[in-house]
């Protein structure tokens, strides 16, 4: 009895290695998000109107205008593509979506990667079907579809059921919150693809604090964006602090990116576009990519921009230090390198008197060689140094061996 336990223990062994040297690596130990994720993302342009064509169309654009190359590789889905659920609970898409894993497999075919959208209410900030009570099916359903990504957003699950279930106690909302959250990550799990998922709940109970520990690789930590300067400055403000959060695998997520929207100027959408990649922001562009400008493809699509987002040591930058309306924010690159963004964020400075640059501030001494990286020139810091930046404009400077 005992030899044959042994001997069925060391085939099962056996059997289980054989498996490993065949398969690559068993999907549940695949690590997702290790960088911020990038990508693209239809809800700031299209909203409510998507379909399947403009997914097909915006996944056609990410590769021919270099997007893909540059390393937007998430095409995701946002609200409004749910349709009913039928007898057995399983959730069908709306006629603007008339084959969800034939669009799969389209995006798929292009060398990216789909992303879709639901919450945990009984319905999607858009009205639309949720997946309260469906948590299981709807995460297999993704998985035979090939999703690669999931936007989890609470919205209606806070009065359907946060508040209905503990209408005068807080804390207990915020326990119903964070159980659901973990169910619909064990159900992701459990269907052995993986993953990413992204916890869309505005911030709430200091979502940084309790959302990687149940399988969150990026959570938003605000309300939603909008193509102004305003928004767009007042959520990039709100991340200060909390860069100790982010890291390997989880993020911080001030919102998906409006460069291209709206009528912000270019100063604006660079500044945008600095203040997320120092802030190792996921990337997920928003525009419509069948306009796209060339200075917007060229702000999307700058490699030195996004290595400091996508930079390989994981550290969120910080806002060093604040002298009026401007702000001078850093990040700790790979290497002992540094990145530098002074902002103007305000509208009331002027040439007569230009910022002056305290290295000291910044930790550094002495002279610094860099390069600035919406020029592509290179650019060197002294201490005191007069500059001007331009309203809601930005320098952006890469010092690789920071004194
Ligand atoms: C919420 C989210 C947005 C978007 C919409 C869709 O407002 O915060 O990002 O997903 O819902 O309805």
């Amino acid at each position: 009895m005992r030899i044959f336990a042994s001997l069925s223990a060391a085939l099962l062994v056996f059997a289980s290695l054989t498996a490993a040297a065949q398969t690559p690596a068993a999907p549940q130990t695949q690590m997702v998000a290790q960088t911020p994720p990038m990508g693209w993302n239809s809800w700031n342009y299209f909203a409510e109107k998507v379909t399947d064509k403009d997914i097909r169309a915006s996944a056609d654009l990410i590769v021919s205008t270099g997007m893909k190359d540059a390393g937007y590789i998430y095409v995701n889905i946002d609200d409004t593509w749910e349709g009913e659920r039928d007898a057995s609970g399983v959730l069908h898409t709306n006629a603007k979506f008339p084959d969800m894993k034939a669009l799969a497999d389209y995006v798929h075919s292009k060398g990216l990667k789909i992303g879709i959208y639901s919450g945990p209410g009984p319905k999607t900030c858009a009205g639309f079907e949720g997946s309260l009570g469906h948590e299981q099916q709807d995460a297999e359903l993704y998985a035979r579809w090939g999703i690669d990504y999931l936007k989890y957003d609470l919205c209606s699950f806070i009065p359907a059921v946060m508040m209905k279930q503990a209408p005068n106690d807080k804390a207990e909302q915020m326990r119903i919150m964070i159980a659901a959250y973990d169910k619909m990550s064990k159900a992701l799990k459990a269907t052995g693809r993986p993953i990413v998922l992204s916890l869309c709940q505005y911030g709430w109970d200091a979502v940084w604090e309790w959302a990687p520990a149940l399988g969150g690789n990026l959570w938003r930590t605000t309300g939603d964006i909008s193509p102004h300067w305003d928004r767009i400055y007042s959520i990039a403000s709100q991340q200060a602090g909390l860069e100790s959060y982010a890291g390997s695998g989880h993020w911080n997520d001030p919102d998906m990116l409006e460069v291209g929207n709206g009528k912000l100027s270019l100063a604006e959408n660079r500044t945008h576009f600095t203040l997320w990649a120092i802030l190792a922001a996921p990337l997920l562009a928003g525009n419509d990519l069948t306009t796209m400008k060339p200075e917007i493809k060229a702000i999307l699509t700058n490699r030195d921009v996004i290595a400091i987002d996508q930079d390989p040591l994981g550290r969120q930058g910080i806002r060093a230090y604040s002298d009026g309306e401007v702000e001078v924010w850093t990040r700790q690159l790979q290497g002992g390198a540094i990145a530098v963004a002074i902002v103007a964020a305000g509208d009331s400075r002027y040439s007569t008197h230009p910022f002056h640059l305290n290295l000291a501030k910044l930790g550094l001494h002495g002279q610094q060689a860099g390069k600035d990286l919406w020029t592509g020139k290179p650019i060197t810091l002294t201490d005191n140094q007069p500059i001007e930046i331009e309203s809601h404009d930005v320098l952006l400077v890469r010092i690789d061996a920071p004194r």
